[in-house]
């Protein structure tokens, strides 16, 4: 028997105002369509938004169903909705932002294990890293330079 470690590098912005001017520009996409999300079950409102490589935004907010199962996250949305559009177009980047009508939300919200593995499928067709900011509310912001970072030992199309 032997261990292995599985090392994760993130960098942590104290805030909102310490983005770069266009990681701003898309996480207040991802901020604008959160807020137009239809939660009603939860009353937690997630937002997504994808720069992909030809400049163009796709954004995507969580949607439920009185059969809870039924509903989709923020990220699958937007990322579903760019893999039927711009099938060929990589995605560069996506910003995530969470937020609860029941409290205030100031932790950074990363994507469920399902957006995880659905991200990953993109990233591992586009051969290219998918850069995540993810926030709550408001306070800290997360940066992973991929997807990769978030899902280790992820299942693939090799075992397949
Ligand atoms: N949700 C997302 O949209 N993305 C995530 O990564 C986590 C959870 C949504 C699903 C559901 O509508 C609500 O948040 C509460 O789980």
């Amino acid at each position: 028997m032997k261990e292995i470690e599985i090392k994760s590098v993130l960098q942590v912005f104290e805030s909102f105002d310490e983005l770069s001017d266009d990681v701003k520009m898309l996480m207040e996409a991802s901020m604008k369509i959160r807020d137009k999300a239809y939660a009603p079950y939860s009353e937690f409102l997630v937002g997504a938004a994808l720069l992909l490589e030809n400049g163009e935004v796709v954004v995507g907010n969580n949607q439920e169903n009185a059969c809870y199962p039924s509903g989709l996250c923020a990220e699958r949305t937007a990322i579903y909705y760019a893999g039927a559009n711009f099938p060929d177009v990589p995605i560069l980047r996506m910003a995530l932002t969470a937020k609860s009508l029941k409290y205030q939300l100031v932790t950074p919200t990363p994507p469920c294990g399902a957006c995880r593995q659905a991200i990953a499928e993109y990233e591992l067709k586009q051969e290219k890293p998918i850069e995540i900011f993810f926030m709550g509310e408001t306070g800290k912001v997360v940066k992973s330079s991929s997807l990769s970072n978030l899902l280790p030992l992820i299942f693939d199309n090799s075992y397949l």
